[in-house]
């Protein structure tokens, strides 16, 4: 349709059925299973009211949404198609990392590419729409779903968000309609990720120019990329929650950001204006709701049930109703459904597409680059085929099919191979497995799951047992790590630990066994100081996804190296957080290993990580020439896009195997008209070393990297002094300087 004719269309439908594109109901409203993503709130819903609703979350299947599409369009006066829409995050079936382990692998085309065969896999089994990208920079991994952020750095961040947007919906508007492109929208709106104390949904008080210079960056990494959708966050930001604030959503979003697509509320966010305290009733919370721009009410009945009387009482203007239709009718006509509802919907395709080899393989091949090597003492780490017979493998983690993580709704297990099932096709049978223990000593209740555990005395069974094959075994690879279910919405945690239980083996093997390994899976940075201290070698491996096993199997036999760099900083212990490389260095800086106290942090423990930003080894080593900066005579500012300065280094691969690093750069302000960062990532590359092997690596330095929001709130670069670090992560001192004029 062109523009005109969907004017022509608002023009023609009533109030209500306006107001009925604005509302979002679960799938249970239209008969079939639904996944359900928070409190169903107090709605009162009647099949009356489904007939003119617009869209629906929480539900996929060609035939059930070509079904629904097709009953929903028989009743609507214009037969005007919905939408479909539901929470495809790291993958539909086919599932990739989570994003925080996608982060690590500093490879924005990783997103991508993950998010192609999302899209195509959610589009087969109907689907129009995914809530991702998550775009919230995260600071505090006691937050649970800092698993579902690319990590704390805003320019990983907007490139992460970015490529995921792109890779979801195509690069340009025109690709939004071709086949197996869905519409992305990102979320939350804004800075869901910094909840005081790290407590889910909890308030969150920030300036603005700490809004603006770090916290805007992933967003705009979206919008950038052309996304179609936004959504409100739960949480109130300076104290008005996001949902019923005008100025953060029609003025930092769209007039700042330019975003220009469809605002969807959260989950029943318009209805918890109403415990936040700023709206007395639905009426209200329906009023500011729309007032801020919020153009779909997810799963509540405010707009439903208050914004005719509104719209006919004169206290809404009916312009903003229109407004926000004419959005969702434009996002519509976009994704080509005017022509074709049911889009890309189709038995066959999901038949084909979904979980093929192809989709596996990138699955298989994003998860080896995901995963960081902690610690490698001695080199214990790659194992060899010759030396596996005398290995002992033991652990929850080493026949579990649970590797993908929090969101994987669609997922299925059986798809799903354990460790202990790929480490015995690697090397046939000729190793020792054991069950080392359950998860969790007896029951533990995440959220409104019951996880099983073992009792005391069966644990206690199950871990004698394992350190009894200990004894013997030349070395042990225990697959430990937090259950899925401790991460994701809902999941703040105060202590950031292995479970008791698993800590309890771990110590008991390092006991008896010198050789100990451990491949950890978690959805956020926890305490490793201890279990580094009881193993000679750690492999981080977050939720690895569908081809998690087989692509540990690689790393650990060294087919693949491990090449991940944290993308969070890891806290000695919990109470550190939050927890950021990019931190101000304050008034009375601490000198690394000087104990002495009236200096910045506790008198405790180390105030710095213990692995900060960026962080990660290799099977082999790296060495790094000094830093060199070039000033390039040509530069004017008004050719902005021209570098200014070309900063250089020469990276060797000093071990005896092929490796590939990835060189970091950061820069510091050293003084501005408002304190600056000890350091912020303005460029990163990897690069493939054979033994041996020098590679220059150089990144152009231009002016619009040395901007930010000056004391008077504007945004544009100060004159002064410079420093350029590059080196494999962020705590490197290879530096050099240069001034700005
Ligand atoms: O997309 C999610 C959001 O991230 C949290 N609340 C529920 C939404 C829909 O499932």
């Amino acid at each position: 349709m062109t523009e005109q004719q969907l004017k022509d269309l608002l023009a023609d439908m009533s109030l209500e059925e306006k107001i009925g594109q604005m509302v979002q109901l679960t799938a249970n409203f239209y008969g079939t299973d639904m996944l359900i993503t928070g409190p169903m709130g107090s709605a009162k819903i009647e099949p009356e009211d489904m007939k003119l609703c617009g869209t629906i979350l929480g539900t996929s299947g060609a035939a059930k949404l070509k079904e629904i599409q097709d009953n929903a369009m028989a009743t609507q006066p214009h037969h005007i198609p919905m939408l479909f829409m539901l929470d495809v995050i790291n993958g539909f079936q086919t599932i990739f990392p989570i994003p925080l382990a996608q982060g690590c692998s500093f490879e924005p085309e990783i997103a991508r590419k993950g998010a192609q065969i999302a899209a195509k896999e959610a589009a087969a089994s109907g689907l129009h729409v995914t809530f991702a990208p998550m775009a919230d920079l995260v600071r505090d991994a006691r937050w649970g779903r800092v698993m579902e952020s690319p990590g704390e750095d805003p320019y990983l961040n907007y490139c992460f968000a970015k490529a995921m947007t792109e890779g979801f919906q195509g690069e340009t508007p025109e690709n939004l309609k071709e086949k197996g492109n869905i519409s992305a929208c990102l979320k939350h709106f804004a800075c869901y990720g910094y909840p005081e104390g790290g407590r889910e949904y909890d308030n969150v008080e920030l300036s603005e120019r700490t809004l603006r210079q770090d916290y805007l960056s992933g967003y705009q990494g979206a919008v950038d990329g052309g996304c179609r959708m936004a959504m409100t966050s739960f949480n109130t930001l300076n104290r008005v929650p996001s949902t019923a604030n005008k100025w953060l959503m029609r003025k930092v979003l769209r007039e700042d950001l330019g975003f220009d697509g469809v605002l969807i509320s959260d989950y029943s966010a318009v209805e918890e204006l109403i415990p936040h305290g700023i709206a007395e009733d639905k009426r209200e919370a329906a009023r500011l709701a729309i007032e801020a721009g919020v153009d779909i009410d997810m799963m509540s009945d405010v707009y439903l049930h208050y914004l005719k009387e509104l719209v006919t009482s004169g206290e809404v203007d009916e312009t903003l109703v229109n407004e926000a239709v004419l959005r969702i009718l434009k996002l519509k006509n976009d994704l080509g459904l005017f022509e074709n509802p049911y889009k890309d919907a189709s038995e066959e395709d999901e038949k084909n597409l979904i979980l093929c080899d192809a989709h596996r393989a990138a699955a298989r091949e994003a998860a080896s680059k995901t995963f960081v090597l902690l610690k490698n003492e001695n080199k214990t780490l790659p194992l060899s085929e010759q030396e596996v017979a005398d290995v002992l493998f033991a652990g929850p983690y080493v026949d579990t099919r649970a590797l993908c993580g929090a969101w994987s709704f669609p997922a299925t297990y059986d798809n799903i191979k354990t460790v202990q099932e790929c480490i015995q096709e690697h090397i046939g049978n000729a190793c020792h497995f054991m069950k080392g223990c359950s998860m969790f000593y007896d029951k533990e209740v995440i959220r409104d799951y019951v996880e099983e555990g073992m009792t005391p005395d069966e644990a206690e069974a199950s871990i004698e047992q394992t350190v009894q094959a200990a004894k013997s075994a030349s070395k042990v690879v225990l697959f430990l790590g937090e259950s899925f279910r401790q991460t994701g919405e809902g999941a703040s945690r105060t202590c950031i630990t292995l479970p008791e239980i698993q800590m309890e083996l771990l110590k008991r093997v390092s006991a008896v066994n010198n050789n100990v390994i451990v491949v950890l899976f978690a959805g956020r940075p926890i305490e490793v100081a201890l279990i580094e201290s009881l193993a000679k070698a750690v492999l981080y491996v977050w939720m690895p996804g569908t081809e998690g096993a087989v692509a540990i199997t690689d790393v650990l036999f060294g087919v693949k190296e491990p090449t991940g760099r944290l993308a969070m900083s890891f806290p000695n212990v919990s109470s550190q957080e939050p927890l950021y490389y990019n931190r101000f260095q304050g008034g009375r800086p601490r000198n690394p290993g000087d104990p002495k106290a009236f200096c910045i942090g506790y008198i405790d423990t180390e105030y710095r990580p213990l692995h900060s930003f960026g962080y990660g080894l290799s099977y082999t080593t790296f060495s790094y020439s000094p830093v060199t900066v070039i000033k390039r005579e040509t530069n004017t500012k008004a050719n902005e896009a021209e570098a200014a300065w070309v900063a250089s280094v020469m990276v060797t691969n000093t071990g005896d195997r092929e490796g590939t690093e990835t060189v970091q750069l950061y820069i510091r302000d050293v003084s501005g008209s408002v304190v600056r960062p000890v350091r912020e990532l303005k460029g990163f590359e990897k690069i493939t070393l054979k033994p041996g092997e020098s590679r220059e690596v150089s990144f152009e330095i231009i002016e619009p990297m040395l901007r930010f929001w000056r004391i008077d709130m504007t945004y544009g670069s100060e004159p002064g002094k410079f420093e350029v670090y590059i080196g494999g992560d962020s705590t490197t001192e290879n530096k050099a300087e240069f001034d700005e004029v």
